[in-house]
């Protein structure tokens, strides 16, 4: 498939950190702004700092970035500057992360982050966002509770509840409480399982945190009860083939499960998780990986239509967005 169709193919993304997304140009030029002190003097220093060797190695760079981030204004730069990019790759509905730990920790208010973000999503034409606050899973679960009670007043602006930072050694199980008054209020759970961690992981994100969707999902492939189990259920994974490989997930992407996510029957979707800091929007995971995988122009269209069907968008939405990519697909 050409770069011109699959930008013409309506598609939905429903795994990206919108502080994954701060690109290194965007950084340097809020640093200046806020007069906040960054270890780069250049674009090519912060580049070259983007090695990394495992999920840790990102999260410190991540969380680092994250520090110039401190007025509306930055917020909404961020997020504009991501939806933009996102309509040019022909998303037509994205479910935006955000990390409120990873701002409030550092004393930027909560309702700094949400006017920004918000005002963003708000201004945008042409696509839809909703929002998914995630737990940081390397902090105790008490902080998580009061991030979600910190979350009440924005309680309409967000979707769901998510979970993610250093995935090992904090298991879902860790978080039953904060998951089970997300539930309670009536939001959806997602919760990035399977990435490092082991598929008992993901057993505990199905049947403790009873999640709508796995994020990467890819360790789920070692256990063939829990295939058959996410094969039968139709759990969607959102996978992000970029992510897996400059996270050493994967060592190459003729190595990537999503080939064997497809043959198992899995209800895989294709996105980016945090394209500046992995070098590649939306329609460059699924480019790249088609063509190691390899996958055909079907599977790519498949692709795209289970990311349309696990977003959580309401019916009505998702119907007329799945018959414009069967129009589309057809021309
Ligand atoms: N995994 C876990 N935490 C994260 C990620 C990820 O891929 N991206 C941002 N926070
Ligand atoms: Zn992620």
């Amino acid at each position: 498939m050409t770069p011109e169709v699959l930008q013409s193919l309506p598609k939905a993304e429903l795994h990206v950190h919108i502080e994954g997304t701060l690109e290194p140009e965007m950084m340097l030029a809020l640093a200046q702004r806020n007069g906040v002190a960054l270890p780069y003097a250049d674009i090519n220093e912060v580049r070259s700092a983007y090695a990394f060797s495992n999920l840790q190695d990102f999260l410190d760079l991540y969380y680092a970035g994250m520090a110039v981030l401190q007025t509306p204004q930055d917020y909404y730069d961020l997020t504009q500057a991501y939806l933009d990019r996102a309509r040019a790759d022909g998303v037509r509905h994205c479910e935006i992360f955000f990390d409120p730990q990873g701002h409030t920790e550092r004393g930027v208010e909560l309702a700094v982050v949400m006017e920004g973000i918000k005002g963003a999503i708000t201004d945008a034409a042409d696509l839809t966002a909703y929002l998914i606050p995630n737990v940081l899973r390397h902090l105790p679960e008490v902080n998580a509770l009061a991030m979600y009670e910190d979350l009440a007043p924005f309680r309409d602006e967000f979707v769901g509840l998510g979970l993610d930072s250093s995935e090992v050694g904090h298991p879902p199980s860790k978080f039953q409480t904060v998951f089970a008054r997300a539930r309670a209020d009536g939001l959806k759970c997602v919760a990035h399982a399977g990435e490092e961690g082991p598929p008992e992981y993901v057993w505990e994100a199905l049947q403790l945190l009873q999640v709508d969707r796995i994020d990467h999902g890819n360790r789920a492939l070692e256990d063939a009860e829990l295939v058959t189990k996410l094969a039968r259920d139709g759990t969607a994974l959102t996978v992000c083939p970029l992510s897996n490989l400059k996270l050493c997930v994967v060592d190459t992407l003729a190595n990537h499960p999503v080939r064997a996510m497809l043959d198992a029957g899995l209800n895989a979707t294709l996105n980016s998780d945090d394209p500046a800091y992995f070098g590649g929007y939306i329609n460059d995971n699924i480019l790249q990986v088609a063509q190691a995988a390899p996958l055909s122009d079907n599977d790519i269209i498949t692709l795209l239509g289970n990311s349309i069907s696990a977003s959580f968008l309401p019916d009505a939405d998702k119907t007329a967005l799945l018959d414009a990519l069967s129009t589309s697909a057809s021309l």
